[in-house]
């Protein structure tokens, strides 16, 4: 796996506010890379400094292994914030100023408008855009020197719902390229939506870092009822059982790794039960993320 952000012990003060404190991490190639935390955790601080816009007063990174210089930075698209765009330039001319200021070749827009899908609209005005179309235009600069790496600071603020499915969809197809993309967020669900591996800061510390798919492991919980007595005691002798709760008037199984629901229903229609109700509860990074954010409480 080869290795595209190495942070070793990064730390900003603000004063006497520390907003990143002691922050190593890395992200491999092609990753999808999600940072979450709670505002004023240090997101926006950290991309900021892997952006070389914020000094930072301790610590170094590396990206693809090298420290930062102009060289590695024109491998790097980034949409931090605010993007600033001329409202009365048209989508095409904003591009076409941002080619010329990135020393991109402007031979590049028309393939960057594809990807962010707003060919047909790219001679309309900006201030004629609609948010979403605002942001995915925001992206469409970022792509302009066809990056290897691509950074986001929540790339779904205050989209609607359509906008969020959109910008999911348009991350899905850059990562799909090969490129590596490191985002900021605050929205769990969609963390766990396009990210392969996610990191939690909380209060500019990091308390949490590794894969997606680690979240659901082991943690399968299966919701049942059925019309006999004693249920409770004959899920007991399941040997796929790992904890059993009443909850909502249903007993939530939580499997061993391994095992499946269709296990679970299967041993239920041995035993000659027949389910009324049997659902599976994935558990979810929100859930996932609330308990690590509480585990840490006491520590911080
Ligand atoms: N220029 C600055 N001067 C002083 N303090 C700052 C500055 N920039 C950020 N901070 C502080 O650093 C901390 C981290 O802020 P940061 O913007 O990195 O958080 P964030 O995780 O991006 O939050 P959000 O989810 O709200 O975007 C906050 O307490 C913030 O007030
Ligand atoms: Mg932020």
């Amino acid at each position: 796996m080869e290795n595209v952000l190495t942070i070793r012990n990064l730390t900003k003060r603000f004063g006497r506010l520390c907003a990143v404190n002691n922050l190593s991490l890395t992200v491999d190639r092609g990753q999808v890379f999600g940072m979450l935390g709670p505002n004023g955790s240090g997101k926006t601080t950290t991309l900021g400094m892997l952006m070389g816009v914020i000094n930072p007063t301790a610590g170094e990174y590396l990206w693809l292994g090298e420290k930062p210089t102009h060289h590695i930075r024109k491998k790097i698209g980034a949409v931090l914030e605010h993007p600033i765009f001329y409202p009365y330039l048209t989508g095409r001319q904003n591009l076409e100023l941002m080619a010329m200021i990135k020393q991109a070749p402007t031979s590049n827009i028309p393939r960057v408008l594809d990807l962010v899908e707003l060919t047909g609209r790219e001679n309309d005005k900006y201030r004629t855009y609609s948010l979403g179309m605002k942001q995915r235009l925001a992206i469409a600069s970022a792509m302009l020197g066809d990056p290897v790496i691509l950074i986001l600071d929540e790339p779904t603020n205050g989209l609607d719902p359509m906008g969020i499915a959109e910008i999911r969809s348009l991350i899905q197809k850059i990562a799909s390229d090969g490129k590596t993309i490191i985002l900021a967020s605050h929205l769990l669900d969609e963390v766990q939506k396009v990210c392969t591996h996610f990191a939690v800061l909380k209060k500019g510390n990091l308390i949490h870092s590794g894969p997606i798919d680690d979240v659901g492991k082991g943690a399968e919980v299966v919701e049942v009822s059925a019309d006999v007595a004693d249920l409770d005691r004959l899920l007991d002798t399941f040997t796929g059982l790992s904890a059993l709760h009443r909850q909502n008037g249903y007993l939530q199984v939580t499997l061993k790794d391994g095992f499946k629901s269709k296990d679970l229903n299967r041993f239920l229609f041995e035993k000659g039960v027949v389910a009324s109700h049997l659902v599976t509860k994935k558990k979810n990074l929100e859930q996932q993320f609330l308990e690590i954010l509480n585990t840490h409480d006491e520590s911080l």
